[in-house]
């Protein structure tokens, strides 16, 4: 009879001693001496590998030599208990078949130690190490935890386009999308070009947020949420910007921003302790390699609450500590727009929390943030974290039309572009909110991994969209 493969996360946790196992897998070390091999083997089931005993007179030296690191091979032998210690569990060899060879001369994983940046130049081989293994199961677990907490809570996942006409950040960072000849481009008259002949008609871009479509979808379903790819051309080659981002964006129709504050905070706690509770091998190695406060952190951010406060209050907190003698990079005034230094001074010296700021000057947000009274601020709210910054942008949004509508030419976003999303506001409009969490900036927070680029598999930043 066949027998089927067991998975190596299986395999370590089974007492069936005595029985005949089959195991699949990457070779990460093989060592030994004249009698007997050790072959540690990796499944990607788990971040442990599994030891297979190997009789080298059994097998001889011939046959064990293509046995190298980064090999695929299909054991059958039997489960045993593990004499050695760090493992419970062992397979003593019976048959061996080679899947595939990794030549120890060209395959470019064989020592351990190599540097981010050079796994980043291997990133179709990077999964193999331990690092890479345990962010991408996590990641895989954060994507569950978001499911999860949406849909317990009734929302429901709304799929907003990737191709789009409208500049919902009106930031004008947008990659454009034609099958136009670029060699041979048709203008106007007047030197624009003409995009009637182009694929859809008109001049369209990949999206760099759904939430637009989601305050549709949040005007008829009541609370739903995006989860999609999101792309921006900003040029900025920082450790905490892609130019291909995942986010999450929930819109909730009804609630208004302290509602909304109150949506952010118990989500990103839900996701810290679902992660906690189900990547505690995973984390566990992270902790130990790459962050040793990484688990501190956590339970840090689950069981304290998040401190509010108003930009203004949070500008003079940073004024204060210019005053006092604290140096930063960027000036700092009422008006200006925090940089990643001013986020983290009040994060992780000043509050030593988390930090949910709010009401922030319309200057520097988007049109569609509902306006305060006071003419200045706008009902924005971001999340602050450490080490990471802001992690979460969101707000309430302007629900009169006529406020609306003049905000947006304040700001030169092209209405005619948004014709159905005013239309929320001329029927039925009623107040509503949402958020925007970046996905890998999430990741970075739960894997202690100090780069974006190396909690996605492959990382698009300028000039880099290899793989
Ligand atoms: O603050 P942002 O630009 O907000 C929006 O896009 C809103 N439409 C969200 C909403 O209210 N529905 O982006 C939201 C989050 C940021 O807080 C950050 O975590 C992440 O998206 N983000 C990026 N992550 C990686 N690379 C980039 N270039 C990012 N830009 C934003
Ligand atoms: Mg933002």
């Amino acid at each position: 009879m066949e027998l089927n493969r067991t998975k190596i996360v299986d395999a370590l946790k089974s007492t069936s001693f005595g029985e005949a196992v089959n195991i699949k897998g990457w070779v990460r070390t093989r060592r030994g001496n004249k009698n007997v091999n050790f072959i540690a083997l990796n499944d990607g089931s788990t971040i442990h590998n599994i030891q297979i005993v190997v009789d080298t007179e059994k097998f001889g030296d011939e046959f064990l030599k293509p046995i190298t690191t980064g090999a695929c091979l299909s054991i059958i032998g039997t489960l045993t208990e593990s004499q050695g210690q760090g493992q419970a569990v062992e397979i003593l060899a019976d048959k061996i078949e080679i899947y595939g060879t990794a030549d120890p001369n060209t395959y470019p994983l064989q020592k351990k130690g190599h540097s981010m940046e050079f796994l980043r130049e291997i990133a179709h081989l990077r999964p193999r190490t331990n690092t890479f293994g345990a962010v991408l199961r996590i990641r895989h677990h954060m994507a569950m935890a978001i499911h999860r907490f949406f849909h317990e809570r009734g929302f429901f996942y709304f799929h907003a386009p990737i191709i789009t006409g409208s500049d919902c950040e009106g930031a004008g960072q947008m990659f454009q999308v034609t099958t136009m000849n670029l060699y041979n481009l048709k203008k106007e008259k007047d030197g624009s070009i003409d995009y009637s002949e182009d694929f859809f008609g008109k001049q369209v871009s990949l999206t760099v947020s759904g939430q637009l479509e989601a305050e549709l979808a949040a005007m008829s379903l009541g609370a739903v949420y995006t989860f999609g790819p999101t792309f921006r051309a900003e040029n900025s080659n920082t450790p905490r910007h892609l130019a291909e981002f995942w986010m999450i964006e929930p819109e909730v129709a009804f609630i208004e921003i302290v509602e909304n504050m109150q949506l952010a905070e118990d989500f990103i706690k839900y996701c810290i302790q679902w992660a906690l509770d189900n990547c505690k091998d995973d984390i566990a190695f992270l902790n130990n390699m790459i962050d040793k406060e990484l688990i501190d952190r956590l339970h840090f951010v689950v069981n304290n609450e998040f401190i509010r406060l108003t930009y203004t209050e949070g500008v003079k907190v940073l004024e204060d500590a210019v005053a006092k003698g604290h140096k930063f990079e960027f000036p700092i005034f009422w008006g200006a727009d925090l940089a990643s230094e001013h986020e983290r001074y009040l994060v992780e010296e000043h509050f030593k929390k988390p930090v949910i700021l709010t009401d922030y000057p319309k200057e520097i947000k988007s049109f569609y943030m509902k306006q305060n009274d006071d003419g200045r601020t706008v009902r924005a709210m971001d999340v602050l974290f450490p080490k990471i910054g802001e992690i979460i942008g969101g707000s309430q949004r302007e629900e009169n039309l006529e406020k609306l509508q003049k905000r947006a030419e304040e700001m030169h976003v092209p209405t005619k572009d948004i014709w159905w999303y005013l239309d929320t506001r001329r029927f039925g409009t009623a107040p509503h909110s949402g958020f925007g969490l970046g996905f890998e900036r999430l990741l970075l927070f739960v894997t202690g991994m100090t780069n974006i680029r190396d909690v996605i598999p492959f990382p698009r930043t300028p000039n880099n969209a290899e793989f």
